[in-house]
Formats: structure tokens, C-alpha cells, sequence
């Protein structure tokens, strides 16, 4: 499984870049919206150093207004995914930029129907929200096992996408149970480092090194 980050804030991709992990980053209107930025601006910022994956939602929610605007995004780099949501109208873009050659990651995606239909109109990627399912109760992990066995079954190579990552045992149970990438957060990057053994660790081999050389 490799990891995007899920973010719009340059010093937060800059971050997760250097540590060398970085396949690729997902943005949506929420995050773009936090920073305040200009949207083509920063996802110009972001291709300039970044080769992965880069999406990039449109706010459209009629099929014509969606391969509009994702026509501009994806001019602008060759690594642009565009984010197009799960809905009737999203499905007939997908159709449309698959046969334009252009990348899709279809978001919001909460049922293994949803992802199978989006997988068959023609989507690169789909993104199903793991902790906005477990909010209301349901197993948002079990999603991933159920659309990963399902594209197995029927050989699709639409990547799936943990999305909606809220917390370290999150990435592990995506990689067991099939997702080909998790889109995390950067603080939750900082939580899978963290381990008290390994601190504690690191600070015994410091002070036996003190002791021994001073
Ligand atoms: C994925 O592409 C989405 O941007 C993201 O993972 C949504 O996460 P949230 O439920 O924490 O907003």
C-alpha cells in the first residue's frame, strides 16, 4: 500500500515529501477552502515537486460542468487527477475523461456499489471514506475488504483509496485488507513514527553513550 497525503497546505505536502514516503497528495473544496489560497495557483505548486497522483475536485454537479472544469485542472500538470463525486452525473464524466485519457478518483464513495460502478465507468481510483462510515456506526474497514475482494473477483484495476483516515490503526487495516493506498493526513504520519519503545530506546543509547564519553 502506498500513501498520498490528504491535505492543500504546501508546508504539510513539503513535510511529507522529505521524508520520502510520498506517492502522491488529495485535496478537496474543504481543505482548498481552509487555506485560502487560489486553487490552480496551489495545485501548480504542488505538480512543481510532486510526480504521484495529485487530485483535484471540481464543484460542478452536472456531468457538463464537471468535464469542463476538469478539462482545466488536468491542463494544468500531467500528474492532475480529477476528483469527481459519486453521483449519476459523476459517473457520466468519468465516462468522459476516461476517454479523454484523463485520470478520475471518484470521491465520497460509502458502498461497494457505489465503488463497482465507479470502477466500471471508467475511474482510475476510488476513494471510500472510512471514518465518516464509522461517525454513523458502521464499519468503514469492512468496506475496503468487501471492495477489494469484489474487484479481485472481476479483475478490475481501479486503485482503491482509503480515504477519510483518522487514525493509525486505520493504515494498517487498509494495507491487510487490500487498499492500494491510504490518503492520510499529516498528523496522522506523525502518529505511525511514534512508538514509546522506540523513544525510549534512543534515549538509553544516548545517555550509555554520554556516560561512556564523558
Ligand atoms: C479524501 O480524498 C478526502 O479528502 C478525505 O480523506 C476526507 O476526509 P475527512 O472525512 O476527514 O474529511
Amino acid at each position: 500500500m502506498k500513501f498520498f497525503i490528504d491535505t492543500a497546505n504546501i508546508d504539510e505536502i513539503k513535510e511529507a515529501h522529505s521524508l520520502g514516503i510520498l506517492a502522491g497528495v488529495t485535496t478537496n473544496p474543504s481543505l482548498v477552502a481552509k487555506e485560502g489560497i487560489d486553487f490552480h495557483e496551489r495545485l501548480r505548486e504542488i505538480t512543481s515537486f510532486v510526480s504521484g497522483s495529485v487530485s483535484a475536485e471540481v464543484i460542478a454537479t452536472d456531468a457538463e460542468g464537471m468535464i469542463e472544469e476538469g478539462k482545466e485542472l488536468a491542463a494544468i500538470a500531467p500528474n492532475i487527477t480529477v476528483k469527481v463525486p459519486m453521483t449519476l452525473e459523476g459517473l457520466k464524466a468519468v465516462r468522459a475523461f476516461s476517454e479523454l485519457n484523463i485520470k478520475t478518483n471518484v470521491t465520497l464513495v460509502f458502498s461497494a456499489n457505489q465503488a463497482l460502478l465507479a470502477a466500471r465507468a471508467g475511474a482510475s481510483y476510488v476513494s471510500p471514506f472510512l471514518g465518516r462510515l464509522d461517525d454513523i456506526g458502521q464499519n468503514g474497514l469492512d468496506l475496503i475488504t468487501t471492495i477489494s475482494e469484489m474487484f479481485i473477483i472481476h479483475d478490475i484495476d481501479t486503485e482503491i483509496i482509503a480515504a477519510s483516515i483518522r487514525h493509525p490503526q486505520h493504515v494498517t487495516e487498509s494495507a491487510l485488507r487490500g487498499a492500494h493506498i491510504a490518503t492520510v493526513p499529516l498528523k496522522v504520519i506523525g502518529q505511525l513514527v511514534q512508538h514509546p519503545l522506540t523513544d525510549a530506546g534512543i534515549e538509553k543509547f544516548l545517555s550509555d553513550w554520554n556516560k561512556a564519553n564523558n
